[in-house]
């Protein structure tokens, strides 16, 4: 009986165990759809997000990574104040709403008007009576008063027929609005009419443009944010804060303690359910049943974890993710691929064997967007990465990383977490920087849609279906690299200097 549970067991691969196969294809890369369902609700127009790790995904990631049609999950290795923040510096990144309006009552004289606008380096106010909105002055109502007649009052001379706008309107809207009526700003308003800011035509049009951008129901950038298994009122907060996602992070998500608190979770929350981390049919068929929205496969893949050294625990990753995607296709559950992905490639294959969308830890840490600081060492430029389960995350921070890994934090005398008391399934180091995402994302994008031409798929649907593998053997691997010469240049999509 022992003996059968080593000699009947299944072979396991990985990325580096197999190459897609070219199909006969009518497909030019330049023209593929990366476009992906993440949740049954929620589109990306670029199959990959940004993992929940204290050194990837803060909010000017999440940005970075929304507008080139990502998205990115906040970790929660941080407060749970601290991380509704940054969900909510997602939300309003693109707000150009001046909210800290500057307002000026109507019997005011033109001398303080001037007076305001010069301290406050503003060009117009909203004339307030009470909480109504009665005009607008602009320095051009007021210039003509200056030299001889710095007492004449706001009401005498501003405009008193007020254009506003309501929050809901769109950029566009608002331009129609104020070129229709010849003004150069908009007061907005809320349903009660109540002021809520203030918009200007310059800055509409100067206003970024990221025409793939990933956008929630709300219009807004796409944000995920991440709770631990059992914290419900993270999860309600950062729902409430916006959150489109609410992703469970989880080193074990098949615990069935965590797979029944799930529901409890779910039935709180309007943003979509995502959960993890799993790699067998079996996890997948129960935490389906319990109402996750996405399944997000990976044990100890990741380029930072131990978890398979420590604990002896893991599925090689492209079977875990072709296991858990027979289940999920037939379910309409999408699948995300997490940890282990070291190439463009890989991506490529992830979605060859089932998956819909890949997140990414190593590929995206070391860019100018991820937190922490630049180190030099040896005249290259480096930032800190590591594990959620390595002691650095589990005792720094908010101690976040520990419950990921069932454990419990212990202070000391001195109230310092005790090191002694954690068992570590990560480590912490550094990688080499990489510049903007938006560089790393156009060459990872850029090897997907080429994956994409070679197989003949013109969409990511169509490439789950088509793509073909082969399995290679140890000498497949060593000839499919570079080989035979000494690399001069480094390209932008195959590091070399680690
Ligand atoms: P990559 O390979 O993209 O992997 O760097 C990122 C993913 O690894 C997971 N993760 C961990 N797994 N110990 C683990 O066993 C850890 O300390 C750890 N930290 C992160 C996580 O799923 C992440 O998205």
């Amino acid at each position: 009986m022992f003996r059968d549970k080593i000699q009947n067991a299944r072979h396991a691969y990985t990325y580096d165990d197999f190459l897609l196969v070219p199909n006969a294809s009518w497909v030019e890369a330049k023209d593929v759809d990366t476009s992906v369902n993440l949740t049954k609700d929620i589109k990306l127009n670029i199959p990959i997000m940004s993992a929940a790790m204290d050194t990837v995904t803060e909010s000017d990631l999440a940005i970075a990574i929304a507008r080139e049609g990502g998205v990115g999950v906040i970790h929660r290795n941080i407060t749970q104040e601290a991380q509704v923040e940054e969900v909510r510096k997602v939300k309003n990144a693109e707000d150009i709403t001046v909210r800290d309006v500057i307002t000026i009552s109507p019997d005011s004289s033109v001398a303080t008007v001037q007076e305001l606008m010069e301290n406050e380096s503003v060009s117009g106010l909203p004339v307030m009576d009470g909480e109504e909105i009665i005009g607008i002055i602009s320095k051009r109502d007021v210039r003509p008063y200056l030299k001889n007649g710095s007492k004449t009052l706001v009401k005498e001379i501003m405009t008193s027929e007020v254009v506003t706008i309501t929050e809901k309107a769109s950029p566009e809207e608002a331009l129609d609005l104020a070129y229709e009526h010849k003004v150069e700003r908009l007061p907005v308003v809320d349903e009660n009419k109540k002021l809520v800011g203030i918009l200007t035509i310059k800055d509409i049009l100067n206003q970024d443009q990221h025409p793939n951008a990933a956008l929630g129901k709300d219009g807004k950038y796409l944000v995920a944010a991440a709770c631990g298994p059992f914290d419900l009122d993270r999860a309600m907060a950062l729902d409430q804060a916006g959150a489109d996602i609410i992703s469970i992070d989880c080193a074990h998500a098949h615990n069935m303690n965590v797979v029944k608190f799930a529901e409890t979770i779910k039935e709180n929350i309007d943003a979509d359910l995502c959960m993890g981390n799993i790699a067998t049919r079996e996890a997948a068929e129960d935490l389906i049943a319990h109402g996750a929205d996405g399944l997000k496969v990976g044990i100890g893949p990741g380029s930072i974890c131990t978890t398979r050294i420590v604990a002896g625990i893991g599925v090689p990753q492209l079977t875990a993710i072709a296991d858990v995607a027979d289940v999920a296709d037939d379910a309409g559950i999408p699948v995300i691929a997490d940890g282990g992905l070291r190439y463009s490639g890989d991506i490529a294959k992830a979605i060859g064997a089932g998956a819909d969308v890949v997140m990414l830890g190593s590929l995206l840490a070391g860019t100018y967007e991820s937190p922490g600081d630049l180190v030099t060492m040896n005249g290259r430029k480096y930032k800190q990465y590591r594990g959620m389960g390595s002691m650095g995350a589990m005792t720094g921070g908010s101690g976040g990383g520990a419950d990921r890994y069932f454990q419990e934090l212990e202070k000391g005398n001195s109230g310092q977490m005790k090191h002694s008391k954690l068992v570590p399934e990560g480590v912490e180091g550094v990688v080499q920087y990489k510049g903007r995402v938006s560089e790393v994302v156009f060459q990872l994008v850029g090897g997907l849609k080429a994956s994409m031409g070679y197989c003949g798929a013109p969409d990511i649907p169509t490439m789950k279906k088509v793509a073909r593998f082969v399995k290679i053997s140890s000498s497949g691997i060593k000839e499919s690299h570079p080989h035979d010469l000494l690399i001069t240049n480094e390209s932008p999509n195959y590091p070399t200097l680690d």
